[in-house]
């Protein structure tokens, strides 16, 4: 029957085929597929019947195996619709709509000496579209040594891409570009475009399991390709038997706001694997951090040592008095003497340093109803880390630590591993190099946080692999870093930009939730140098860049001489009804409301770049009938992020409807935030 099929439709290619279609449910996007004169299977997106992906081109290099590229035929389609709602168990907004159509095509080679057959699924979506490959099993084929994926994004109009390189050092931790769409060369994802007509773009994947991840490469004007993160084994994914790639997903809106509040990688994620996940708690952090990061403290054995016990139940005693939930403490463990970012060989997940009590800390924390949050920072070498891993999170799970925050500090290409086999030992003369992005580390990935789940741990890893979306699989993935964080703002003055928090929010923040670290209210890193951004803006953070863990990452005497600041850092929610992008701009400013999950208050607020601009904000998200108490905390008429003036925060208290607007100065690096509660 495949067979017939095949060649009915090769005698077809010889007057072109019909492309097979798929249209959203708005009708707006269509997307076509079909194979072109030379049987290369591709794709095309038209929206309001205007091209916006051109004809790209899809199909694989193998390692061992010849190339699927050309002389494909349609062998055959099937066609699916979904539209049903389904509910987050913490995140931005409670329930998530999947409206979508689906069209699978199923492309066969028409060549005498193979039977290899592509299946393309794409979902089309009112906000974008997403696509996978599913390859069945084939005996000439068992094993799918994956040189390189083709899978091509033509972009159809000129525009502005902001995007960070891929494949550099510094792994996803840099300063965003905003240049032509045609000045990008090699770029991480999500990657964003605002094309010259308006429409807005922002290219990922979801579901990146068991493979790499994926980079897009320029290969000339606007058009682009996938390039997967290398591997040392020379494939760069190696799958046997019947497997489907990540989806490649493209969200595509008429405004920002309609990236920002698009679902579709989530729904393109499996569902909950974990059950009842009621023991993953959003909450709010303090933590042994921002003096080893400002270098006032150390990691390891010094005189100015950060985790001592008397130093960690001081800052318990400060979490339950304010009712933070958590306090992270880092450099508890040994391992962290030396250069401790060269290999990671030395550490330990169980032995604490002399003046460090883990046992008497986590049980004063008990008695105080705070929660430790674990830390195992492993500087990439997850070999070591991965032959340690059951003692680590048995030890943290038996002292009642439910959080734990990972680390992968290792120049991106250097993670160490020693074979595919995760249960092979492994010695420095055995040892292998892979990407943060790779699919070994996306095994490693799935590893700690499956293992995780079985104690009912939740992680937060710093230098990960960017997230897909896997949160709704595993909702005790709660967070990671993978960009450029507050950090940096302790290392140089200005160090993030004004303009570098407005612009996650259009680009890493479409990824998933980010462990930013707001909160350093006295604006000040390491020797002191200012940090651009105004007080303000440090609570606006908490409402443009969500995580169901949200530090308050200042000393906590710094925290503790902002009464006022501290108040709203106390009040803001990490875990939200209902979140819309109310005003903002890529890489410009990011204006947010937001209601709170366990309540019936809203949040608004956000954050600028380096232009003062004055905003006449809509209040239409809330409800309607109801007069709420606005409390403001916003920038003071001269603040601006250039000068001592950053410091100059303004109160004020306000009666305000749906039906009202409010308006606000936002100072250069300036921001605010807004709690509305409703009149009794
Ligand atoms: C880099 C992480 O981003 C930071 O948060 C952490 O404190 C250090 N690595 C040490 O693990
Ligand atoms: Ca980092």
């Amino acid at each position: 029957m495949k067979h017939l099929l095949a060649s009915i439709a090769l005698t077809a290619l010889a007057t072109p085929l019909a492309a097979a279609e798929v249209a959203s449910p708005d009708g707006r996007l269509v997307v076509e597929m079909n194979v072109d004169g030379g049987g290369v299977p591709f794709y095309r997106v038209l929206r309001d019947g205007e091209e916006v992906i051109a004809e790209s081109d899809l199909g694989f290099t193998f390692s061992d195996a010849q190339t699927m590229r050309r002389n494909f035929v349609v062998e055959s389609e099937a066609r699916a619709s979904h539209d049903g709602t389904w509910e987050q168990p913490w995140g931005e907004r409670r329930f998530v709509r999947d409206n979508h159509n689906e069209l699978s095509v199923t492309f066969r080679e028409s060549r005498d000496n193979s039977d290899r057959a592509l299946t393309v699924r794409m979902r089309v979506f009112d906000d974008g579209i997403g696509f996978r490959y599913e390859l069945p099993e084939n005996p000439a084929q068992p094993v799918y040594n994956i040189a390189e994926e083709l899978t091509e994004f033509h972009i159809a109009k000129p525009g502005t891409a902001w995007w960070i390189p891929s494949g550099d050092w510094n792994r996803y931790e840099m300063v965003y570009q905003e240049t032509p769409v045609d000045a990008v060369s090699v770029a991480h994802t999500p990657i964003t475009m605002r094309l010259e007509d308006g429409t807005h773009l922002s290219f990922h994947e979801a579901a990146l399991v068991d493979y790499s991840g994926m980079w897009l490469r320029r290969m000339e004007g606007q058009r682009f390709r996938a390039m997967l993160a290398p591997s040392s084994r020379g494939a760069k994914v190696v799958r046997t038997g019947a497997f489907n790639t990540p989806w490649r997903t493209i969200r595509i809106g008429d405004a920002a706001s309609d990236l920002v509040e698009s679902d579709i990688d989530l729904n393109l994620n499996e569902p909950n694997k974990l059950g009842d996940v009621s023991w993953v708690e959003p909450a709010k952090y303090i933590g042994i951090w921002w003096g080893m990061i400002s270098n006032r403290w150390t990691w390891g054995t010094s005189e100015r040592h950060g985790a001592t016990t008397a130093r960690a139940k001081k800052y318990i005693d400060f979490a339950a008095e304010h009712g933070f939930r958590g306090v992270l403490i880092e450099g508890w463990n040994i391992g962290w003497d030396g250069n401790w970012f060269d290999n990671g060989r030395e550490f330990s997940f169980t032995q604490d340093y002399p003046d460090f009590d883990l046992e008497e800390v986590a049980a004063y924390a008990k008695s105080k109803g705070v929660r430790i949050v674990g830390h195992h920072e492993t500087s990439g070498n997850i070999a070591n880390y991965e032959k340690q891993l059951g003692d680590g999170l048995d030890l943290y799970e038996s002292l009642g630590i439910d959080w734990i925050k990972t680390g992968y500090v290792a120049d991106a290409g250097g993670i160490v591993t020693c074979n595919a086999d995760i249960s092979v030992p492994c010695d420095e003369d055995t040892e292998l190099f892979e990407w943060h992005d790779g699919q070994r580390q996306v095994q490693h990935h799935q590893l700690v946080i499956e293992e995780a789940a079985k104690r009912k741990i939740a992680i937060n890893p710093h230098e990960p692999v960017k997230d897909t979306g896997l949160r709704r699989t595993y909702p005790n993935w709660v967070a990671r870093e993978g960009a450029r964080g507050q950090e940096y703002n302790a290392w140089g003055p200005f160090n993030n930009g004004p303009e570098h928090d407005p612009t996650l929010v259009y680009t890493r923040m479409l990824s998933g939730p980010m462990d930013y670290t707001p909160g350093v209210l006295d604006l000040k890193g390491e020797n002191d140098v200012p940090i651009a951004s105004t007080l303000a803006k440090q609570l606006g953070l908490y409402l443009a860049i969500y995580s169901p863990i949200q530090m308050a990452a200042d000393f906590i005497e710094s925290l503790a001489a902002h009464p006022k600041e501290l108040e709203f850092i106390k009040a803001v929610p990490a875990d939200w009804a209902e979140s819309k992008l109310i005003a903002g701009e890529v890489g410009d400013y990011a204006i947010f409301a937001r209601k709170d999950r366990n309540s019936e208050d809203w949040y608004l607020g956000g954050v600028n770049d380096a232009t003062e601009r004055t905003l006449e904000l809509p209040l239409d998200t809330l409800e309607p009938g109801v007069t709420y108490t606005a409390t403001v905390w916003k920038d003071g008429p001269d603040a601006t992020y250039l000068t001592e003036k950053r410091h100059e925060i303004a109160y004020e208290t306000l009666t305000l409807t749906a039906e009202d607007s409010y308006t606000v100065r936002l100072a250069p690096g300036g921001g605010f935030a807004m709690r509305l509660v409703p009149r009794e």
